[in-house]
């Protein structure tokens, strides 16, 4: 796989639309990898800070159909979950949990996030998928300046759970590896009833009170029940069962949806 490393850049996903525009990406996956971000942004265009320390990365994926981009950000966030605790059995133990669609949470705290934005140049569309893991660096090396937005959930690292510094290369290999099998499986086969099992049983807050801010505007609240077979969250309301999609944000504002 073709990898461009940067010791630091804004954000490896602008770097990525870049080259897409320039007509630069072709068919195969392009990995690009920034030890340090300066202008680093999560869901809803927020800012992600992107300490030394973190993996840092965005992976384009050539998008052959539409009917790929349906789920793909939840199948991110279980490829995520399941590589990471391959690399590192002791995260299995409490097991990693997904926070719809693909935040990556270990004990309640956030330990990743995922961002997939699809981008088109002359007819070629692409999956850009960011991923954000908290490896190395201390929790307050990701805390916000003074004056700056609080963090929306509390934070947790590699480090902080396993005790142990990770090789970023090696990281990134594992997870780009599992990121182009289960792409190509994704685009083959979308989103089958074992893989929405795979990931239910990783969803965080089922059976617990939600809110949901939906992307054109207005919220809804009710109890968190599980995953539809297409992916979208089903919540129980007052008037009944709701279906809820990924533009939409759990707990929060819903502005600038990704995919
Ligand atoms: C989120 O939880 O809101 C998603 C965070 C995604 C962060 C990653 S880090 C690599 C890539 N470059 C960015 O600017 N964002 C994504």
């Amino acid at each position: 796989m073709n990898v461009i490393r940067y010791e630091s850049t804004d954000s490896t996903q602008a770097r990525a639309a870049a080259r897409v525009a320039a007509g630069k990406q072709g068919d195969e996956p392009t990995i690009i990898t920034a030890a340090v971000q300066t202008g680093g942004r999560g869901r809803f265009a927020r800012e992600w800070i992107s300490p030394a320390g973190g993996l840092w990365f965005t992976y384009i994926h050539r998008l052959r159909e539409q009917r790929e981009v349906e789920g793909l950000p939840l199948r991110i966030g279980l490829v995520g979950c399941e590589c990471l605790e391959s690399l590192a059995p002791e995260l299995a133990e409490a097991g990693l949990a997904i926070k719809w669609p693909n935040d990556i949470l270990a004990g309640g705290r956030k330990l990743a996030g995922v961002l997939c934005q699809q981008v088109t140049h002359d007819g070629r569309s692409f999956a850009l998928i960011g991923m954000g893991i908290n490896c190395n660096h201390s929790i307050a090396a990701v805390a916000p300046q003074p004056g700056a937005a609080p963090l929306r959930a509390p934070v947790t690292t590699l480090l902080e759970l396993t005790g142990r510094s990770f090789d970023l290369e090696w990281l990134l290999a594992h997870l780009c590896h599992g990121l182009r099998g289960d792409l190509a499986d994704h685009a083959q086969h979308g989103l089958t009833e074992s893989v929405i099992q795979r990931i239910e049983a990783r969803l965080a807050g089922r059976g617990e009170p939600i809110h949901i801010t939906l992307p054109a505007g207005g919220s809804a609240s009710g109890t968190l029940l599980g995953l539809a077979t297409d992916g979208r969250l089903r919540i129980r309301t007052s008037s009944g069962e709701m279906l809820v999609d990924g533009g939409a944000e759990v707990g929060g504002m819903g502005d600038n949806a990704p995919l």
